[in-house]
């Protein structure tokens, strides 16, 4: 593997032991895939951020660490909003060990915001390598913006965020980046919400694993994007995908696809997910929701006064940037959180059915949170929310 009078610097330890550490990290990652090379990264995406997920080793491991990050790298989210964790129903000893694990984070100079989708908040380009590790920014990275990532796990994206470098290998290369199966949709999908994306991709997944598929028959908006591929990346393990006519590299490139398996799917398989069970809490924002769909639940909502606990997450930027169209969701009585979400806040665990308008959420309540989930358009989630 190539390494640079930089890399060699740093390899000898002359910028401190955890780069060093880190670097030998990249290096054994490029070498067991492959990569001839470390490429330049424009940001990382830590994920590792929820006391939830990493528990007590993971925050004494992060303790051990002294660096600073050398590009802008955010985290995931974390289990908790930072400032309103207490009107979450967060306790103090979970409170107490997830701020230990930002503060650790802060030292190393990882900004804090905790989202899935850094997008909304720092202009990510078509062409720029990054190193991220929530699956569904991944996909949203490669496919909707045409960037390119991997899937990097926590370490692996911290230490790229510390060196400023990833190995070059996997999605970094435009060989790797062409698709493996098509995926032929056969339904009516004029008036499909994110939640009909969303069920199409918690479906299509199980159907693809880990190939990139080719998506014919559909012409998905931005958050239906969103939806379709955080899904995806859930049930099974996609982190690019293409899509006829809509996303960008299928846009530029005239892919050859004669040869490659195509899997029909069909309307009424998508219909099938969409099941009517007792819910006790509905919660949108998987992934963090845009500032066109904050606006849609705040015209949805209208004025309606809200009977269940409904949860609303978002980045804190985006948040910030909409405080009028979050006050108005509030008013009604919904909450709207930031840095944290559904699955990996512990305070989901205290229902035994939640309604989302997400796939992927769909996915991954019934084992994060232990409850049912129940998939459905924004709109009937309010409905339900507010009957
Ligand atoms: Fe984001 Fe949490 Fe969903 S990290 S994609 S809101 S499970």
């Amino acid at each position: 593997m190539h390494l640079d009078q930089d890399d060699e610097r740093i390899l000898a330890g002359e910028q401190g032991e955890t780069r060093q550490k880190m670097l030998e990290l990249l290096v054994a990652l490029g070498k067991v895939f492959g990569a001839e090379r470390l490429v330049p990264i424009k940001s990382a995406q830590v994920s590792g951020a929820s006391y939830k997920t990493i528990g007590e080793y993971g925050l004494q491991w992060l303790n051990t660490l002294d660096a600073k990050a050398v590009v802008p790298a955010v985290l995931n989210p974390i289990g908790m909003p930072r400032d309103r964790w207490d009107e979450m129903g967060v306790s103090k000893e979970f409170s107490a060990k997830q701020m230990a694990v930002i503060a650790a984070y802060e030292r190393l100079g990882i900004a804090l915001e905790c989202t899935c989708t850094p997008y909304y908040l720092r202009k990510t380009l078509y062409g720029d390598h990054l190193a991220w590790s929530e699956s569904s920014a991944v996909s949203y990275a490669n496919s909707v913006i045409g960037a390119r990532t991997n899937r990097e796990g926590g370490p692996g994206a911290l230490a790229a965020a510390l060196v400023g470098k990833t190995p070059c290998y996997g999605l970094h290369l435009a060989a790797n980046r062409r698709p493996q199966v098509v995926v032929a949709v056969a339904a009516d999908t004029a008036g499909w919400t994110i939640a009909d994306y969303g069920a199409l991709g918690y479906h299509a997944g199980k159907l693809v694993g880990n190939r990139i598929p080719y998506f014919t028959g559909i012409s998905p908006e931005r958050d239906q994007l969103k939806a379709l591929g955080a899904a995806m990346a859930a049930t099974g393990a996609v982190a690019l995908y293409h899509v006829a006519d809509v996303t960008p590299e299928a846009q530029k490139n005239r892919y050859d696809l004669a040869g490659i398996e195509t899997i029909p799917v069909e309307g009424s398989e998508i219909r099938k997910l969409f099941c009517d069970v007792e819910v006790e809490a509905v919660a949108l924002g998987c992934p963090h929701c845009s500032p066109e769909e904050l606006k849609n639940i705040a015209l949805l909502l209208d004025g309606r006064v809200v009977r269940k606990p409904l949860y609303v997450f978002a980045a804190q930027g985006v948040i910030e940037a909409n405080q009028e169209i979050v006050n108005d969701i509030e008013k009604c009585g919904a909450r709207v959180f930031a840095d944290t979400c559904m699955v990996v806040s512990p305070v989901m665990e205290e229902y035994s059915g939640i309604m989302v308008n997400s796939g992927k959420a769909l996915a991954y309540v019934p084992d994060m949170c232990g409850a049912i989930a129940r998939i459905g358009s924004t709109k009937e989630c309010l409905d339900v929310a507010t009957e």
